[in-house]
C-alpha cells in the first residue's frame, strides 16, 4: 500500500493505491490529465470531481476514499474538504472514549480539521477534544484545530458551572482576549489554528474587535481568524477596517450551508471569494440529521432531535416549513438510490460540488456515520450537471443571485 499526493489548480488529491502498477496507472493518469491542463484544452477539469474521475474512467481503483485538500480562500492553509466538528455530540453523546473513536475514524479518514466552540457544552466539548488529542498523539503540524468566541466557556475550569457575568460574552476586547486564553486551557493547546468570532456582536464597534482578533494572531494564540453567521456586509466592513489600520484581516466565514440553506453561501458572499479571499468552512451540511431521511417518519429514539436539552431544533422538522423539508428529502431518496448511495452521502456530496467551499464540517454522534459520511467524497464525482439539475427540479430553491438588467 502507498501514499500518493499531486497538486493540481488550487486543490490536493491523496490516495492509497495497492499495487505498483495501479500506482503507475494514477501517476500516469495524473500526468495525461496535467498535460491536458497545461494546453489549456479542458480547462473544465480544474474541478477536482472531474479530476477524480478521469482516473475512474480509466479503470484506476483508489482504495478507500482519497481525501482532498482545499485551501481557505486565499490563504495559505489547506483544509480536508470534509470535516468534523463537536457540537452537540461531544459530551452529550460522545464521551472522551467515544469522542477518541470519531475522531481517529475522521482523522485516518485524512480528516485534518476539527472544530469546536468555547460555549459548546459549556467549554466540555473543547476539554474532551484536547484529552483526545493528548491520547492520539498526532503531530500538532497534521491538525488545524479550531475555536469560536461568543457566548462564553468556563473561565473557572472544567467542570465547573458555567458564570455568566456580562463581560462572558460578546466580542469585546476583553471577552476576546480572556475566552482565548480560557479555551487554550481546555483544549491543553499553545495555540488554536482558527478563530472565529461566534456572531456579530451589535454592542462592540467592530473596529474593536479587528484589533482585538489582530493581537491574537499577533500573539500567536491563534493562526487565522474569521467569522461565523455574518452577513457580508459587516465581513467587508471588518476587511476594509484591517486593511486600513495595516492588521490581519479575516480570512474565512462559518456559515449555515445545505440543500435547505443556500442564499448567504451561493448569494450574497458571491462577491468576497474573489473581491477579498474569503474561504468558507460551512456547518450543519445534513440540516442536523433532517437530510439523512431518518426523521421521514417521525422522531427516532436517540436522534439529535429526541434529546432534551435540543428541543428547540424541533420546528425545524415540525413546522410547515420543516413539513416541506421532509417532503423534498423524500423526493431525493430515490436519486440517492440510483447513485447507489444513502441520503446522508448525497447531501454531503452536493456541499462538496460547490467550489466556493473550503471545507463541510460534517458532525456524528458515532464512527459508523462517520464512516458512511466520508464516502461522500466519491459520491461527488457521480454528480454529473444532470444529476444536479434533477436534485434542482426537486428543491426548487436556488437563489436568483444579481439581476442582469441589459438583457432586458
Ligand atoms: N458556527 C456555527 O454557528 C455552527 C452551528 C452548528 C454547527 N457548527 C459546526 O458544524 C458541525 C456540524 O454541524 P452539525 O452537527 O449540525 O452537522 P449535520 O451534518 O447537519 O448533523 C450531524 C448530525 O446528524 C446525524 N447524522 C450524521 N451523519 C449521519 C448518518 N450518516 N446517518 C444518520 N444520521 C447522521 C447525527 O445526529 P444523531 O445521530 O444524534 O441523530 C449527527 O450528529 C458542528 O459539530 C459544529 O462544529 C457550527
Amino acid at each position: 500500500m502507498a501514499a500518493l499526493g499531486f497538486s493540481a489548480g488550487n486543490r490536493t488529491v491523496l490516495a492509497e493505491i495497492d499495487d505498483s502498477e495501479t500506482a503507475s496507472s494514477f501517476v500516469a493518469g495524473f500526468c495525461n490529465y496535467h498535460l491536458r491542463l497545461t494546453r489549456g484544452t479542458l480547462s473544465g477539469l480544474l474541478n477536482p470531481h472531474y479530476f477524480a474521475k478521469g482516473f475512474l474512467a480509466k479503470g484506476v481503483a483508489i482504495k478507500g476514499v482519497a481525501m482532498e485538500y482545499r485551501f481557505l480562500g486565499k490563504s495559505g492553509l489547506q483544509v480536508s474538504a470534509l470535516s468534523f466538528g463537536a457540537w452537540v455530540t461531544f459530551q452529550d453523546q460522545l464521551d472522551v472514549d467515544k469522542a477518541y473513536q470519531c475522531m481517529k475514524t475522521a482523522f485516518d479518514a485524512g480528516v485534518n480539521f476539527f472544530d469546536n466552540a468555547e460555549v459548546y457544552a459549556g467549554g466540555m466539548a473543547e476539554t474532551i477534544m484536547g484529552q483526545v488529542l493528548k491520547k492520539a498523539g498526532w503531530r500538532r503540524s497534521d491538525l488545524v484545530i479550531s475555536t469560536k468566541i461568543f457566548w462564553g466557556g468556563t473561565p473557572q475550569g472544567p467542570g465547573q458551572p458555567v458564570k455568566s457575568g456580562p463581560n462572558d460574552r460578546g466580542l469585546s476586547r476583553k471577552h476576546i482576549i480572556e475566552g482565548i486564553d480560557a479555551a487554550l486551557a481546555r483544549l491543553d493547546l499553545d495555540y488554536v489554528d482558527l478563530i472565529y468570532c461566534h456572531r456579530p456582536d451589535i454592542d462592540t464597534p467592530i473596529e474593536e474587535t479587528v484589533w482585538a482578533m489582530n493581537q491574537v494572531v499577533q500573539q500567536g494564540k491563534a493562526l487565522y481568524w474569521g467569522t461565523s453567521e455574518w452577513s457580508a456586509a459587516q465581513i467587508r466592513r471588518a476587511y476594509d477596517i484591517a486593511r486600513r489600520e495595516h492588521l490581519i484581516p479575516p480570512t474565512m466565514e462559518q456559515p449555515q450551508y445545505n440543500m435547505f440553506s443556500r442564499d448567504r453561501v451561493e448569494s450574497e458572499f458571491a462577491p468576497l471569494y474573489d473581491e477579498i479571499g474569503l474561504g468558507t468552512t460551512i456547518w450543519s451540511p445534513l440540516a442536523s440529521g433532517i437530510l439523512t431521511g431518518k426523521y421521514n417518519d417521525g422522531i427516532p429514539e436517540g436522534s439529535r432531535l429526541s434529546l432534551k436539552n435540543y428541543q428547540w431544533l424541533r420546528p425545524e422538522l415540525e413546522s410547515e416549513a420543516g413539513k416541506a423539508k421532509v417532503a423534498k428529502v423524500k423526493k431525493l431518496m430515490p436519486v440517492a438510490q440510483e447513485l447507489g448511495c444513502t441520503m446522508a452521502q448525497l447531501a454531503i456530496a452536493w456541499c462538496l460540488t460547490n467550489d466556493d467551499v473550503s471545507t463541510v464540517i460534517t458532525g456524528a454522534s458515532s464512527p459508523a456515520q462517520i464512516t458512511e459520511n466520508m464516502a461522500a467524497l466519491k459520491i461527488a464525482e457521480l454528480l454529473t450537471p444532470d444529476v444536479q439539475e434533477r436534485i434542482e427540479d426537486i428543491l426548487d430553491n436556488r437563489p436568483q443571485g444579481e439581476q442582469n438588467w441589459r438583457g432586458m
